[in-house]
């Protein structure tokens, strides 16, 4: 992070101020005079910033990835079966990354991975849950309108019923449903309920964030507004913007 920027993030000064005190030779990394306001800090905390001879401490930004889960890749930080975690897909360096919610080790798609616990949890948090829409390719052929509609309006499961879900069914024996809850297994459970076991999903959006051309495996950083986008998908529709 730049020195200027790492300042005016820890609460020093404003961004245009802390050029300032940087040009005027008050603040040391590591204890050397630093006067170029656009110096690479790293905000591990591994350099010492200080400005005038006061220690500044680090501000961490914090990340999100959007990564392309393949199948096999398991979800959860650790796996006890020693099988491949989707956290060992990105560059995390020194961070702690969260997957924010689980796909099945067999789904593949969009999964978010942050550094920041409370965006995790606002994104999981069963009241704003944001509607998540996946494309699952099932066995029988071509879905009934009697199957849809039960999908649709919601499926007896043994955790009990399904809130109303938006089902399309691009062509036959593929749907793209979208679901504003998500239980254990539901799209899979749902599925089966009407009669057509899954036999490939793929989470394709989250929110106003889409798959897009992420290939398997695949990752990339979000930036500002796409972070901003998700918060605001999360909270409560009163408090949208
Ligand atoms: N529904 C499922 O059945 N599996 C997933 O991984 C996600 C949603």
């Amino acid at each position: 992070m730049r020195l200027q920027k790492y300042l005016a993030h820890a609460g020093v000064a404003s961004r245009r101020a802390a050029e300032e005190i940087v040009r005027a030779g008050r603040v040391t990394l590591d204890g050397a005079v630093v006067t170029d306001p656009a110096r690479d800090v790293p905000d591990d905390g591994s350099v010492a910033v200080r400005v005038d001879g006061r220690d500044v401490a680090p501000v961490r930004e914090t990340v999100v990835f959007a990564v392309h889960k393949p199948a096999g890749v398991v979800s959860t930080a650790r796996d006890t079966h020693g099988r491949p975690t989707v956290v060992g897909l990105v560059p995390a360096g020194e961070r702690r990354l969260y997957p924010v919610g689980r796909l099945d080790a067999d789904t593949t798609g969009l999964l978010l991975l942050t550094d920041d616990g409370a965006l995790a949890d606002l994104l999981t948090h069963p009241r704003y849950e944001v509607p998540k829409t996946y494309v699952a390719t099932v066995a029988g052929g071509r879905v009934g309108p009697a199957a849809l509609q039960r999908l649709r309006e919601g499926v007896e499961l043994d955790d009990g019923p399904t809130l109303p879900a938006t089902v399309e069914q691009p062509r036959p024996g593929e749907l793209r449903i979208t679901l504003r809850e998500g239980r254990k297994r539901q799209v899979r459970r749902m599925c089966r309920a009407v009669g057509h076991p899954v036999r490939a999903l793929r989470r394709v959006r989250m929110g106003p964030l889409e798959l897009g051309r992420l290939a398997p495996g695949e990752w990339r950083a979000l930036d500002g507004r796409e972070v901003a986008a998700l918060r605001d998908a999360a909270r409560p529709p009163a408090d949208r913007p």
